[in-house]
């Protein structure tokens, strides 16, 4: 079996972040969603993966490069975001007549994919999908299901949804959606729908199953969704101190980087603390995951994501924040007083 895992498209929903950032590389728990997506399929067995990237292709693919996988792994240009069927024409040439699954590449799911896996080999289907229970169908594909829990309906984005079961971003495919992918037409927003190639697959008299998600899954459109899957990571971490603690506490479980000091401060977990970090004088609290290079001083951080290179000084209480790379954050100290900002488009800051 081959993955298709996609890392492309615009990630409009996560701006400022996606303005400088391919939003499949935002780190959850210091590590970019894209990476826990590659482990889980490797860990499944797969050998030969295609990336499909796009805009910021290169981005993309020197983080990929920057780390040595267990597997083949190519990349393949998609030249505008038209959908996720779309994205396996685009992958015909990698594809060729193998079984596959396709991933999206902003999706996380706890346990991986390995029972999934399995199910689908051994049910051998035309296509197995995942389902799970969630509270805003609206926002996704969801699934209408007949008295047995078969598969009846797919539909995208419904405004009344059939039920509350979604579509994760996670499927297994026989060769023959090649065939269902060219045969459906781009749907409202001008997008080649999967749940529309899989609703061909139904229509034309092929087997396709679901597969439940019985822990968490989290598609990380917006910001929320990257605060939520942090905490969701950090609640299964394990503690591991490599830096240097002075007249310091740790509560919980922390993980603390090389090179890392951590100096008059209390660090709560769970939590994690990257590389060649500076925390002083400073409370970092629980569901907190600062990345890389990054120097707090005499603030307080709890329940948020921040990116490497930030400088956060004398910043008072930060929490449920997703910060940007190399963000400066300091106590205006100088006349006149008030709030002074450098802060890129589509920003939001809430005093
Ligand atoms: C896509 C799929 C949708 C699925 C979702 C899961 O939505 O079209 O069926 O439920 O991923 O993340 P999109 O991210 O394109 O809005």
């Amino acid at each position: 079996m081959k993955a298709l895992i996609l890392s492309g498209g615009h990630g409009t929903r996560l701006r400022p972040i996606t303005h400088s950032q391919q939003k499949q590389l935002i780190p959850v728990a210091n590590k970019p969603i894209l990476f826990y997506t590659i482990e889980d399929v490797i860990e499944a067995g797969v050998k030969d993966i295609g990336i499909i990237v796009g805009p910021n292709k290169e981005q993309v693919i020197n983080a990929v490069r920057s780390v040595e996988w267990d597997a083949n792994i190519e990349f393949i240009y998609q030249a505008a975001p038209k959908g996720l069927a779309h994205a396996i024409l685009v992958a015909e040439g990698f594809l060729g007549d193998d079984k596959f699954v396709m991933y999206l590449g902003d999706n996380i799911v706890r346990g991986g994919i390995v029972q999934h896996a399995r199910k689908f080999m051994d049910m051998e289907p035309e296509s197995l999908v995942l389902l799970t229970r969630v509270d805003d169908p609206q926002r996704f594909g969801v699934a209408e299901l007949d008295g047995e829990g078969r598969i009846v309906r797919l539909v995208e984005k419904p405004d009344v949804p059939p039920s509350d079961l979604a579509l994760a971003g996670i499927y297994f495919f026989k060769p023959v959606i090649m065939e269902a992918c060219k045969n459906i037409e781009p749907s409202w927003r001008d997008e080649l729908e999967i749940t529309d190639a899989i609703q061909w697959l139904i229509d034309n008299g092929y087997r396709v199953e679901a597969s439940s998600v019985d822990s968490w899954w989290k598609d990380t459109g917006k910001s929320e969704d990257i605060l939520e899957a942090n905490r969701l990571i950090l609640d299964d971490i394990e503690p591991k101190n490599e830096g240097l603690l002075k007249d310091s506490r740790i509560y919980g479980r922390a993980v603390i980087g090389s090179g890392s000091a951590i100096e008059r401060s209390t660090i709560k977990g769970p939590c994690i603390i990257g590389c060649n970090c500076v925390i002083s004088n400073s409370y970092i609290g629980p569901y907190t995951s600062i990345n890389d290079d990054c120097t707090v001083e005499g603030t307080e951080i709890e329940d948020s994501v921040i990116l490497a290179g930030c400088c956060i000084s004398n910043a008072g209480r930060i929490l449920e924040s997703l910060i940007g790379k190399n963000v400066r954050i300091e106590k205006n100290c100088f006349k006149p007083t008030g709030t002074r900002f450098v802060v890129g488009d589509n920003s939001e800051v809430l005093l």
